[in-house]
């Protein structure tokens, strides 16, 4: 008699919602494999929260891009491989996408055992706006002008001494061939601000400037930050042909909740 009281209606209702329970319960406690592997942060030195693109430490690789790895050392922040150096990674900025590095060989001497430009050939890479170009010139064998003796250094590595430094605009009143004498030439960007600091100071602590590191900004993917917007997270296959972004219950194609098949945007 009872059941008969029972609006119909309402035990629908409770029907529906114990269905409801049952299709739906395993995705609360199941959350997507990798998801979870992704979502772990990642820290190293005074680098917190590192997230894509980056990868190491307790992020495996499909979790970021591959050029992209932070190497982590004890205590110290941790170093990333872009086109034949190591940089030291002094900061990132996940909100502009940018990072602040320094090269690592010459964090500690100015007269590296191998030389080389700082280049950037990656087409996810540019530099920031407080960028400026500093050229280290190595084994001169001319005098230095005098305006430019704060700005001179020494190198001792190769056994015997030589010299070198940095311009500015106005060293294009000095440039003349005798520079093309000098043994070699490594151009190394700068925070343009922190260089004409360090001139106004009349500084000579070259190593110092370099070790303020310069800007690189990195390029997320317009599918990558679609995936972000809607909670999810990119993953190394985000910029596939076929894109997938990483969500709390599975992974969808371009954003969480997009239902491809059906052509459809749950949100
Ligand atoms: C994992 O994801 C949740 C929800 O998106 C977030 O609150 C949490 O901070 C994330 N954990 C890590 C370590 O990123
Ligand atoms: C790291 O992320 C967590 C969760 O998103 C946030 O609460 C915390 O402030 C972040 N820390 C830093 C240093 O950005
Ligand atoms: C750096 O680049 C300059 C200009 O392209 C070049 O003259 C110089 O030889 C390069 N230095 C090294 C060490 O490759
Ligand atoms: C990076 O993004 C900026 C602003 O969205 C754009 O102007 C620039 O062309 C992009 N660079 C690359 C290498 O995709
Ligand atoms: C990113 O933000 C930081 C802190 O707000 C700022 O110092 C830096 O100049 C910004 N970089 C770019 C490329 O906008
Ligand atoms: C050059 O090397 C010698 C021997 O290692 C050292 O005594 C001297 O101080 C060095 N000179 C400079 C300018 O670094
Ligand atoms: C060179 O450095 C000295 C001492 O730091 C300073 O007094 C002088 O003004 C500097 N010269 C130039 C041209 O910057």
């Amino acid at each position: 008699m009872h059941a008969q009281n029972f609006p119909l209606p309402l035990l629908h209702s409770i029907i529906s919602f114990l269905c409801f329970l049952i299709t739906s319960s395993p995705s609360y406690g199941q959350e997507d494999k990798q998801y979870s592997t992704c979502n772990s942060s990642y820290t190293c030195g005074n680098i917190q929260n590192i997230s894509f693109p980056f990868w190491g430490g307790d992020r495996p690789q499909e979790c970021g891009l591959p050029q992209f790895k932070l190497t982590c050392e004890a205590n110290q922040d941790p170093l990333i491989h872009i086109d034949g150096h190591n940089f030291r990674v002094l900061g990132i900025n996940g909100d502009n996408q940018t990072m602040r590095i320094a090269r690592n060989d010459l964090e500690e001497d100015i007269c590296p055992d191998r030389f080389g430009n700082t280049s950037f050939n990656d087409p996810l890479l540019r530099y920031g706006p407080d960028f400026g170009i500093l050229i280290l010139f190595y084994a001169c064998p001319f005098d230095i002008p005098s305006e430019w003796k704060n700005f001179t250094f020494s190198c001792n590595n190769t056994g015997e001494s030589s010299h070198g430094f940095y311009p500015d605009q106005s060293f294009i009143s000095f440039w003349g061939p005798q520079y093309g004498s000098c043994e070699r030439n490594v151009i190394v960007p700068v925070l343009l601000t922190a260089f004409k600091r360090f001139q106004d100071q009349g500084s000579t602590k070259i190593l110092e400037l370099l070790k303020q590191g310069f800007d690189v900004v990195y390029n997320k993917s317009l599918v990558c930050m679609a995936c972000e917007r809607s909670g999810g997270l990119c993953w190394s296959e985000t910029d596939f042909a076929e894109p997938t972004c990483l969500c709390r219950d599975r992974t969808y194609s371009y954003y969480c909740g997009f239902v491809q098949e059906q052509g459809v945007f749950h949100l």
